[in-house]
């Protein structure tokens, strides 16, 4: 095993704050995770992925595994649809990608979210109307608490919003090798459910998108919300969306008429939390070396040299003054180290 001491964190976590493992290892096996489970057990081990849903607040003492456990192939072929195998260490876009080149259907919608394939079903990623249990299969995983391989189904991964199994009862007694996603290999299911896709679309004239057209669609809308995290320092969504019950959404609505909501399945009302934080004063602003986005007051920003506890503190004022103005409580999408 190449363990590195004193490994610099800082190209491998997407707000780029300026942290040090004390001890960092490169997994690219199934065989290498095992090592690391007998060697190191969950409780001192960190598993990074694509560092992009993570705020570090501090140097990590724990064993740090970086996932790199690369590999895309067919598993199975019937004749409407793949189940495609993909190691965890793969770019999340870059399988995307994969799968729009070789026209296979269900990712298109979620083109250019940062990270890696491992970290796709721990937090159920979402985007412009799909999320990634609609395509989940299963995934194989190593337990680190017990030393053994396991599979997961999508029943058990008690998949939610931004959420599953892996953010609780498991967190941090695993690292994920490989998942199996299946993918339509034709009559697509093309999801234009969200606006701006379908202003989009009608702008370019196209009237019959294929699964290109979505990403490149999707690709551009992202570009022009969301800032780069090679330029900018971010994670994407900060917080999660609320869900408040309908009893306290009339009463909030009563009171701010022009509250933007989303009725959802269940009769609860979901509220974007960008309209929360920019009601309260807070989209664009900068504070030392941290801020929020211009164009998206739910993105915290490092506008560069920000430590991970400024970040974390301004998240804290933002936070507050909406539960102060709104009674509403943000829950953070981000795991704070
Ligand atoms: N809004 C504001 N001000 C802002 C931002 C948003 O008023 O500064 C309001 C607007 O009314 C806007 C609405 O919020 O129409 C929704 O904004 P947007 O479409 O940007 O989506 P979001 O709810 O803020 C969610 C996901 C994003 C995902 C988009 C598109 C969460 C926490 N975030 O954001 O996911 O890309 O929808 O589907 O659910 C991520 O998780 O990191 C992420 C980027």
């Amino acid at each position: 095993m190449k363990i590195h001491s004193n490994h610099s964190l800082k190209a491998l976590n997407t707000f780029g704050i300026d942290v040090v493992a004390n001890q960092f290892f490169t997994a690219k096996s199934r065989k290498d995770l095992i090592k690391v489970a007998k060697t190191y057990r969950a409780s001192n081990t960190f598993v990074l992925g694509g560092g992009s849903n993570i705020l570090l607040t501090r140097n990590i003492s724990k064993f740090v595994v970086h996932n790199q456990i690369k590999g895309i192939e067919i598993e199975k072929e019937e004749q409407d649809h793949v189940v495609v195998k993909f190691g965890a260490g793969e770019v999340w876009h870059d399988c995307v990608l994969w799968a729009i080149k070789n026209d296979y259907g269900g990712i298109e919608n979620l083109s250019l979210i940062p990270g890696y394939m491992g970290a796709a079903p721990i937090q159920n990623i979402g985007a412009y109307g799909v999320e990634l249990k609609d395509v989940f299969e299963s995934l194989d995983l190593i337990r680190l608490d017990a030393i053994k391989a396991e599979s997961y189904d999508k029943e058990a991964c008690k998949f939610g919003y931004r959420d599953s199994i892996f953010k609780s009862a498991l967190k941090g007694k695993f690292c994920i090798s490989h998942v199996y996603l299946k993918l339509t290999k034709n009559n697509h299911q093309i999801n234009i459910s969200y606006g701006a896709i379908t202003s989009s679309l009608a702008e370019k004239g196209i009237t019959q998108p294929s699964i290109k057209d979505i990403s490149d669609v999707v690709i551009a809308i992202r570009k022009s919300k969301l800032p780069d995290p090679k330029e900018i320092g971010n994670s994407g969504s900060f917080f999660k969306n609320p869900v408040l019950s309908k009893e306290k959404f009339l009463k909030l609505r009563e009171k701010y008429p022009d509250v933007v909501f989303y009725e959802q399945a269940d009769d609860t009302i979901k509220i974007p939390a960008g309209w929360l934080i920019e009601k309260c004063g807070w989209k664009g602003r900068k504070v030392g070396n941290t801020g929020t986005h211009i164009n998206q007051a739910l993105v915290l920003v490092n506008y560069g040299g920000a430590s991970g506890e400024e970040v974390k503190q301004m998240a804290l004022k933002i936070q507050d003054s909406v539960q102060k103005k709104y009674d509403v409580l943000l829950e953070m999408e981000v795991n704070i180290v």
